[in-house]
């Protein structure tokens, strides 16, 4: 399957709260299942030879939630970035973060400093380049790239429009996933999924396992990418 592979896989980890809530847990857990989730998807695209994944893990929107959730969410990053640090670097996983950590950011002062901190421990691995999107939003992001061209004086191409935006340097995502059922983007790389393929799962992200993930990979293979041109087959 590696020759018919994405390059770049993105995934809405979707479905936690539903998740915890059905087993009458708090939705906390239902997060907290899911970082396993995140561990066992990036374990499972290195062996195969997927080289970029990126996960959307904390939108702009997102602070709408109750407090208790939100400051949970970033006990999890924290717990999971401190604690992992070593055996990301171990495994050769590069990670960046994207979303708005500019002047006046909501961002918890640690949380920011620990997400430079993990870049640049991790910034020589190239195992798998795993991108968290975190106080992340696409017209957040398409906004603040038009301003920061905009306050340079920059000339507005595709090149330095795609310069300024936070995703500089990642190839754009060929397949996005979203689980739990839903059929939405909600605000996800609006840029960079142009041309992505779209897969939808039913499976709650804690859920998510390598079989649904084999799946959905398997789905991608049959797809016929025509980035707008005609199938060589047909053209005149
Ligand atoms: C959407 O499910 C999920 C989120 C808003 C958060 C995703 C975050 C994680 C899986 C934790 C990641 C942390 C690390 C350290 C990688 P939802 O809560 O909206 O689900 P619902 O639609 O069932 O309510």
């Amino acid at each position: 399957m590696k020759s018919h592979l994405p390059t770049h896989v993105a995934f809405i980890m979707d479905g936690n709260g539903r998740w915890a809530q059905k087993r009458g847990l708090a939705r906390l857990k239902g997060h907290a299942a899911g970082v396993e989730t995140v561990r066992s998807v990036c374990e499972e695209l290195s062996k195969l030879g997927v080289e970029y994944v990126t996960f959307y893990t904390f939108s702009t929107e997102n602070w709408k939630r109750p407090w208790e959730e939100v400051s949970g969410l970033f006990t999890l990053m924290r717990s999971y970035f401190k604690s992992e640090l070593n055996t990301i670097i171990e495994k050769g996983l590069r990670i960046r973060f994207i979303g708005d950590r500019g002047e006046g950011t909501k961002l918890p002062a640690d949380i920011l400093e620990l997400m430079n901190e993990v870049e640049a421990k991790t910034a020589h691995n190239t195992k798998l380049h795993a991108t968290f999107a975190i106080n992340y939003s696409g017209r957040d992001e398409l906004l603040r790239a038009a301003r920061k061209l905009a306050a340079e004086g920059t000339e507005i191409t595709a090149d330095t429009f795609e310069t300024a935006l936070d995703t500089h340097g990642l190839p754009d995502p060929d397949f996005i996933i979203r689980t739990s059922g839903e059929q939405r983007i909600s605000n996800f790389l609006l840029w960079q999924i142009a041309y992505a393929e779209l897969y939808f799962c039913d499976a709650a992200w804690p859920d998510f396992t390598a079989t649904h993930l084999q799946a959905a990979l398997s789905a991608y293979t049959t797809r016929q990418r025509r980035f707008g041109a005609v199938p060589a087959t047909t053209a005149a």
